[in-house]
């Protein structure tokens, strides 16, 4: 795809994404951790990646509630830095871990000197960011040499495979306009002078029981998506998941991407 390719709907064009939406974290702050924590699929190939010791000094960007940090401080004492807009997430975060180095910023913003960073994640932050250039460039002077970043995210495909699409009929239009695909992620940290070295796949289980805990989160909205449709479309999905609870649904692979990029 050409970089001027797409349309004013805030879909991709030239890594910019005017109209994405934006989504209250304070107030989303106050139940984020009632359903979400880090994924162990993740921790494990992020580590596979980066070899977290003592010695890496580590950023989470957009690092919400902390969770990755606190795990990744816990489990091998690495340098453990945030950058989080969002205040409410921030005061969760520094909460969990006086370790943890937690400052305000965004991707115009990253308040760290340059060449800081051995390793810098995201997960499920991409779709947040409304210009994606900017973002690759500042990433890229916060790391050192040869330093790495992985961008943790959904591909167009593994979004049109989510098992929960059924019950929310506009999910898999909104959520592609939200989310860079991979391709166009390759094409703007090319442009800001990352290499793109490799993607890997965290799959997804081929069966899912619909549970009390996913439609907790649903009724707390605690993934973004669920704040961007209608009331009704929510009632109505939210109303035929609970009467799915237990229910075995067999589902096409989705799970997530890890796209890795290195600074020559
Ligand atoms: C779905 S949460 C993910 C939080 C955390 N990374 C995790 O996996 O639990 C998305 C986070 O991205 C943050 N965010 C939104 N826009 C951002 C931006 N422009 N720069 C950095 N972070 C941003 C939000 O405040 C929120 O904490």
């Amino acid at each position: 795809m050409s970089e001027e390719e797409r349309g004013p709907d805030g879909s991709f064009s030239r890594g910019k994404f005017e109209s994405r939406p934006r989504i209250d974290y304070d107030e989303a702050s106050k139940t984020y951790d009632h359903t979400r924590s880090p994924s162990d699929g993740i921790v494990e190939l992020l580590d596979r990646g980066f070899r977290f010791s003592p010695s890496t000094v580590v950023l989470d960007f957009g690092c919400g509630t902390g969770n990755y940090l606190r795990f990744i401080y816990a489990n091998y004492r690495s340098t453990c830095c945030g950058v989080e807009p969002s205040e409410g997430m921030r005061k969760i975060a520094r909460g969990k871990d006086g370790a943890l180095d937690i400052r305000a910023g965004d991707h115009r913003n990253i308040p760290f000197a340059n060449g800081t960073f051995d390793a810098i994640f995201m997960t499920d932050v991409i779709h947040h960011v409304d210009d994606m250039d900017t973002l690759f460039r500042q990433l890229r002077l916060k790391l050192k040499r040869g330093g790495k970043l992985c961008v943790v995210t959904e591909s167009h495909v593994q979004i049109g495979n989510r098992w929960y699409n059924p019950y929310f009929p506009s999910l898999i239009e909104n959520e592609r306009k939200r989310y860079p695909d991979i391709g166009d992620m390759d094409d703007s940290a090319s442009r800001a002078g990352l290499s793109p070295l490799f993607q890997e796949i965290r799959p997804s289980d081929p069966e899912v029981v619909v549970g009390a805990e996913f439609v907790k989160m649903v009724e707390e909205k605690n993934y973004s998506m669920f704040r961007l449709i209608s009331d009704e479309e929510f009632g109505t999905g939210l109303a035929r998941l609970r009467a799915d609870i237990g229910k075995t649904i067999r589902c096409p692979h989705h799970g997530e991407t890890l796209a890795w990029y290195r600074k020559g």
